[in-house]
């Protein structure tokens, strides 16, 4: 006679759990991130993120028709300079790797993807930061704006369809917004990393730009104790004129993405860093746990906590399991 409810009617067949399931993962909501490294002469596997390389201009090309041919929904990419100086002047120079690869691209796929690019100077900076720096040695958030303002002009300039800022300096949106704007590229659109949490999981990510940093970013990017604060940086960049707003890392952040898609009014995007990519991976060559169907289901829960777009290194290869 009992239990009355029975949960489990909606889980008996394929079909019924098809029916009824909540959240999907679909191609097109798929971003992918890739590295392009000046004077390279054949792509190279980034040891701490197996699977993933620096590419040649060449080779960037053809990994991401592949990509965009699978189906995903865009390309974020990032620039590996051979030389770096103390104002990341590769950044901003047009004839710069990250500048060179987004005309590549831009002239290989044409409006056929969202071509995205990282407005922001660690690649390209001797120490490593994502500002210049004071005389005292810190950060000068006032003065990475103007930086910021020229680099997305370029890649503006170069094919970008949407620029990243990923520094989390005060103002960068406002700052960018105007200056894309008084340069003519009023589509050009903004896609904030909004809440950036300085993570232990960006590892990998600066073995693959060959990051300079020694020391942190806690001076800029977030105390991972903090979810309000998230907010407030979501509604100044909202506020600022963002076009998308992204939470970063996406994992270990759920309960903050879940929280901005309830208060943003444009798309909300998640980061799957390097860091995630790599403890899935190394447990998967384990043989600890199914490669596929955990990354599928990280996708999902990311996703299901309310992101529309996610970023991810799987990007190309899920695309093709979610095709099947
Ligand atoms: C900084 C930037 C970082 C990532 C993307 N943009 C790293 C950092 O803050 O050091 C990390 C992405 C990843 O770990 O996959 N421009």
């Amino acid at each position: 006679m009992f239990p009355s409810h029975r949960p489990r009617r909606l889980r008996t067949t394929p079909a019924m759990r098809r029916l009824v399931s909540e959240t999907d993962v679909r191609p097109r909501q798929l971003v992918l991130p890739m590295f392009v490294k000046e004077g390279l002469s054949e792509p190279a596997e980034i040891a701490s993120m197996p699977g993933v390389h620096q590419h040649t201009r060449e080779s960037l090309r053809k990994a991401a028709v592949d990509a965009v041919q699978a189906g995903i929904g865009g390309i974020m990419l990032f620039g590996v300079p051979s030389e770096r100086d103390a104002v990341g002047s590769g950044g901003t120079d047009p004839d710069g790797i990250l500048n060179v690869a987004l005309r590549d691209l831009r002239q290989e796929l044409g409006d056929s993807t969202v071509i995205m690019s990282d407005c922001c100077l660690d690649e390209f900076t001797d120490h490593g930061h994502c500002g210049v720096l004071a005389a005292d040695g810190t950060v000068d958030n006032d003065a990475t704006l103007e930086v910021y303002a020229e680099m997305a002009v370029a890649q503006a300039k170069a094919g970008a369809h949407v620029v990243g800022p990923s520094g989390m300096m005060d103002g960068q949106i406002g700052h960018i917004r105007s200056a894309l704007d008084e340069a003519g590229y009023i589509d050009t659109g903004i896609l904030a990393y909004s809440a950036k949490y300085s993570s232990a999981l960006y590892g990998p990510f600066r073995d693959a730009v060959e990051s300079q940093l020694k020391g942190d970013r806690k001076t800029y990017q977030q105390d991972p104790a903090n979810a309000r604060e998230a907010l407030r940086e979501v509604e100044l960049d909202l506020a600022e004129g963002a076009d998308m707003v992204m939470v970063k890392p996406a994992m270990f952040y759920l309960d903050v993405l879940s929280e901005v898609a309830k208060i943003s009014d444009v798309p909300v995007a998640a980061y799957q860093i390097s860091g995630e990519y790599a403890m899935i991976e190394a447990a998967a060559r384990n043989g600890w746990i199914d490669r596929e169907r955990s990354v599928l289901e990280s996708l999902t829960s990311i996703r299901r906590a309310g992101a529309d777009i996610v970023l991810t290194y799987w990007a190309g290869e899920a695309a093709r399991w979610l095709d099947r």
